[in-house]
């Protein structure tokens, strides 16, 4: 099938690989000519495990291409649109000009029969909207709404083996002929056993956004026991063992911690509150501003926590920071909750050297102020306090003993509950947690 991908970011490189991977004849559109440069020849703009194989298997088989005309896209039945959708800026709402970019460019290429299928994470109304244009200027093309639920770090995993299809239709029988073109590009998914829920536009919508706000929940709800824990002297990991093993709660996104970031979670509701505000139904998402409250509360005391180890002043002390990216195994620093914690231990006095795996490229370009070191080894070269800010497995790893001879004072603060609390006790070091006790 000859298939279209606009916006070859993260969600779109990946699905315009993945689909010539299932055997689709397929072209990757993206305004920046240096990324399609990037694409065209193998290499990955963004650090994600798997990935650049991916593409290195799908250029060669000679099923996908990349191009920054828009005009490359005529003849290919099925186009998506995997364009960002970012926070507005001094606002929450979603920024939706690269959508409605996206949308008015295909314009010029559709034909009847066409299918538009969104994947970019839109307020709920975006697809109907669109839809209107799309009938409007080419009557007899097609809209769909097909959320994508892919996770960084996961991302060829997640779009080769999704957990579930969603199609958002248009009613009667166009949704039908919109259905029948989903299933012809997914027909391997949907020959594996996928479920599949097929809806109305709204609903495909709401799909997405519903789920990333239950994640970003689940995560402060952890944070807020986390929080109570601190004041009783109990202990989150092993209370989020404990609730965990009831599988009506799962212990999956019940890790307590700096909270969650990047470039979804934190927009994505922050995006549907603002929606609901609008539809007049703002009270029912009342509950998610808290959610975003817990989260943030959790860097700032993340930050006290390290003046109360360094003997209640930053000023001048050493701090070495352990991850830079929003989660492991990424480079992407959008909302980072430990690029955060580090600028602002920094503004306060201290002495911080960060280092990552995968991100300092990126964070060297964004917080040039920072100081960067290429190695955890270096980073804590005298430090008065190590904080590992992202889990990272390398960093799981370090021996404490050979670690310890590095540092000025062997002082770790645990900030994603990741590290082994007795190894690192047992070598000598004071530990500290959020939501656990002192060690
Ligand atoms: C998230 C969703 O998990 C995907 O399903 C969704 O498709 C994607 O957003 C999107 O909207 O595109 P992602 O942003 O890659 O995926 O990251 P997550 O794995 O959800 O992690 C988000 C943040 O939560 C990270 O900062 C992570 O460290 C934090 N987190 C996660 C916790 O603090 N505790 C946990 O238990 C789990």
């Amino acid at each position: 099938m000859k298939i279209s991908v606009i916006g070859c970011g993260y969600l779109g490189a990946v699905h315009a690989a993945s689909m010539a991977e299932l055997g689709h004849d397929v072209v990757g559109i993206d305004v920046d000519r240096a990324k399609v440069e990037l694409l065209s020849q193998a290499r990955a703009p963004f650090y994600e495990p798997g990935f650049e194989e991916l593409l290195a298997r799908s250029l060669a088989s000679g099923r996908l291409r990349f191009s920054a005309d828009m005009a490359d896209a005529a003849g290919a039945v099925v186009h998506f649109v995997c364009v960002g959708t970012p926070q507005k800026r001094s606002e929450y709402a979603a920024d939706l000009r690269y959508v409605e970019a996206a949308a008015e460019s295909l314009l010029a290429v559709l034909r009847p029969g066409d299918l538009v299928a969104g994947k970019s994470t839109v307020p709920v109304g975006t697809a109907a909207r669109l839809a209107e244009l799309v009938d409007g200027k080419v009557p007899g093309a097609m809209l769909a709404w097909n959320p994508e639920f892919l996770r960084e770090g996961f991302a060829v995993q997640d779009t080769l083996h999704p957990d579930r299809l969603v199609y958002g239709l248009a009613p009667g029988a166009e949704g039908e002929v919109a259905r029948a073109l989903l299933d012809e590009v997914y027909a391997t998914i949907v020959a594996a056993g996928t479920p599949q829920v097929v809806t109305d536009y709204a609903t495909a919508e709401m799909v997405k956004t519903a789920a990333n706000s239950f994640l970003a929940t689940k995560i402060s709800f952890i944070n807020a026991m986390a929080e109570l824990c601190e004041a009783t002297g109990a202990d989150v990991k092993q209370l989020a063992d404990a609730i965990g093993h009831d599988d009506r709660i799962g212990r999956k996104f019940l890790n307590a911690g700096l909270g969650f970031g990047g470039g979804c979670l934190p927009k994505d509701i922050r995006a549907f509150m603002a929606r609901a505000g609008e539809l007049g139904a703002d009270q029912a998402l009342t509950f998610l501003r808290e959610v975003d409250n817990i989260n943030m509360r959790r860097r700032i005391r993340m930050v006290e926590l390290a003046r109360e180890v360094c003997d209640g002043s930053l000023l001048g002390k050493r701090v070495a920071v352990l991850g830079a990216a929003f989660k492991p195994d990424s480079d992407d620093i959008r909302d980072s909750p430990a690029l955060n914690v580090a600028a602002q231990l920094q503004l306060q006095g201290a002495v911080v050297r960060v280092t990552d795996p995968a991100a300092v490229e990126n964070c060297r370009r964004l917080w040039p102020q920072l100081d960067y070191a290429d190695t955890a080894e270096e980073a804590a070269e005298r430090a008065d306090a190590v904080l590992v800010l992202t889990e990272w497995k390398q960093y799981k790893e370090l021996d404490p003993v050979a670690f310890g001879l590095i540092v000025k004072q062997k002082r770790v603060l645990d900030g994603r509950n990741a590290l082994d609390r007795d190894s690192w006790t047992a070598a000598g070091w004071s530990y500290r947690a959020l939501g656990r006790r002192a060690g």
